[in-house]
């Protein structure tokens, strides 16, 4: 495995490897992000994971600064995991950045409370797929908004990168894996697995009830514990408009916050 930490750098080495799969993350990796590096083993012949916490994308009283960083356990895992190249720029890919919009379903769920987050988002992605070309990127359901907003931007702006998603990876109780987990309190880590226990139960009624009876039940049984969604809808996977009760195709999608902590799920029915 080879670590390339400046854009020159990754420029140079990777021009002579084709089938390029890119991983981009932020870091403090987990089985979740694990299994989108297997996925890019499965999908082509070069795996790159990128590791840079973004500055651009993280609000004003957001968790930067306290952003786990864990570079050498992250190296081993992707070691372990067969990963061909991480690369692991410095700010200095930020200098002189051409800043981009992201496309208008950004302003939904998480861009009402994360006014910039998705600009940001786009704006690094489209340095990284810049500077590594990949032929693919994978991305992981489990920030289902993040994925279509990649997949609408890129292919309005022509790239021939192709974009991929990857199940969402979850603890034993449910609780779909993520960095932010481990800033859970106990009491937090204990109610947190609610989460996905709604989510089925929405699921599994969904042919059963209004969308509206089972949003109304759902809040209901959060406040019996505390816990108040900032979101809970059922939307067309597409538009992220609200979904009719004869749709077919939905997302059930979720954002709470636990403390400081916010946390974000959601199940996709096909
Ligand atoms: P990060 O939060 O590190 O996530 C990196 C990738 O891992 C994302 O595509 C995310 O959806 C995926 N992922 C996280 N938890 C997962 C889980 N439990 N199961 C499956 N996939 C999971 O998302 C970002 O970083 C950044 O916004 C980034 C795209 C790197 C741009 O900075």
């Amino acid at each position: 495995m080879e670590i390339i930490d400046n854009e020159n750098q990754a420029k140079e080495v990777l021009k002579d490897f084709n089938e390029t799969v890119l991983v981009p993350t932020m870091g403090n990796l987990h089985k979740g992000h694990l299994s989108l590096v297997k996925k890019a083993k499965q999908v082509g012949k070069t795996t790159i994971v990128s590791i840079y916490v973004n500055p651009l994308q993280f609000g004003v009283n957001e968790d930067l600064d306290n952003y786990p960083r864990t570079l050498n356990d992250d190296l081993l895992k992707l070691e372990q995991a067969g990963c061909d190249f991480v690369f692991c720029p410095s700010d200095n890919i930020l200098e002189n950045i051409q800043k981009y919009k992201a496309p208008d379903i950004s302003k939904k769920l998480c861009g009402k409370s994360r006014p910039k987050h998705f600009d940001g988002v786009v704006t690094i992605v489209r340095k990284l797929f810049e500077v590594l070309n990949p032929d693919y990127a994978i991305f992981g359901l489990k920030d289902y908004q993040q994925f279509l907003i990649i997949k609408k931007f890129f292919k309005k702006h022509n790239f021939q990168t192709k974009i991929l998603g990857g199940p969402i990876i979850r603890e034993d109780d449910g609780l779909a894996m993520s960095s932010r987990n481990n800033l859970l309190t106990p009491e937090d880590r204990k109610i947190a697995p609610k989460i996905y226990e709604q989510l089925t139960l929405i699921k599994n009624n969904i042919k059963n009830k209004t969308h509206s009876e089972l949003i109304i039940n759902s809040i209901e049984a959060f406040k019996e514990n505390n816990i108040f969604p900032e979101y809970l809808t059922i939307l067309n996977p597409e538009t992220l408009e609200d979904a009719n009760e004869s749709d077919s195709s939905v997302l059930i999608a979720i954002a709470v916050k636990l403390g400081n902590v916010r946390l974000i799920d959601n199940i996709l029915i096909n």
